[in-house]
């Protein structure tokens, strides 16, 4: 994508740590990465809700909703997922500028897509979270049908069928969603920022 011209960048008169003052917290990105089923919305929501509970401001970002709205021109070829997460990456380091904790959760199926995305936000503030979960179980789940349809082959492009997941080799965290409830992967991430003093 070219360099736009002609542009001048303007300072905002608060910066983000005077916002992250009056938060009382940081701000950063939890990307939560996965397949389709793998329990990514899940998990990002009740954390959400745990966060809130603490007075941390939170945002959740989900791959569905953002595909309504801002993202609905977007299909699901490699060329345009790749679109979709630059996108998102560029409305998370807004979010965190205004000093809230993000939560996204899109398949990012690829690692280069991925690498650029914390290369947006920042490599400090920017937290990969896999949610692991065996491509069988999520056909199992199957919540909304599409690996049914899919299967069909009513759903080109579908991941983890004919469209590739690339597994992250250097995530901060992996959660076992075929192992693990809800409540104890949320426990799993909430210890994590305690150790690293970021709640
Ligand atoms: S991506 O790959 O990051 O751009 O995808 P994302 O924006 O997260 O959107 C994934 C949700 O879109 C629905 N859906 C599909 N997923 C994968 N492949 C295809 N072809 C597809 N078509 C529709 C599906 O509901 C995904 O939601 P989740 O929550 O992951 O199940």
């Amino acid at each position: 994508m070219s360099k736009p011209h002609n542009l001048t960048w303007h300072d905002s008169s608060i910066k983000k740590e005077d916002r992250q003052k009056q938060n009382n917290h940081s701000s950063f990105v939890l990307w939560f990465t996965g397949l389709s089923g793998s329990g990514k919305s899940t998990i990002a929501n009740a954390l959400a809700k745990e966060l809130y509970d603490r007075n941390i401001r939170n945002y959740v970002l989900d791959g569905d909703n953002i595909r309504n709205g801002l993202n609905r021109d977007l299909s699901f070829s490699d060329e345009d997922r790749t679109e979709n997460i630059r996108r998102i990456s560029e409305v998370s380091k807004l979010f965190v500028d205004n000093g809230t904790v993000v939560l996204t959760a899109f398949i990012s199926p690829f690692i280069q897509d991925r690498e650029k995305a914390k290369a947006i936000v920042s490599e400090e503030e920017f937290i990969e979270i896999f949610v692991s979960c065996p491509i069988e179980e999520c056909e199992k789940r199957d919540p909304k049908g599409l690996y049914d349809k899919a299967r069909k082959g009513e759903i080109p492009d579908f991941t983890g069928i004919d469209s590739p997941y690339e597994e992250p080799v250097s995530s901060a965290l992996t959660i076992h969603t075929n192992e693990q409830s809800v409540t104890e992967s949320v426990e799993v991430i909430l210890n994590y920022l305690k150790n690293r003093k970021l709640i």
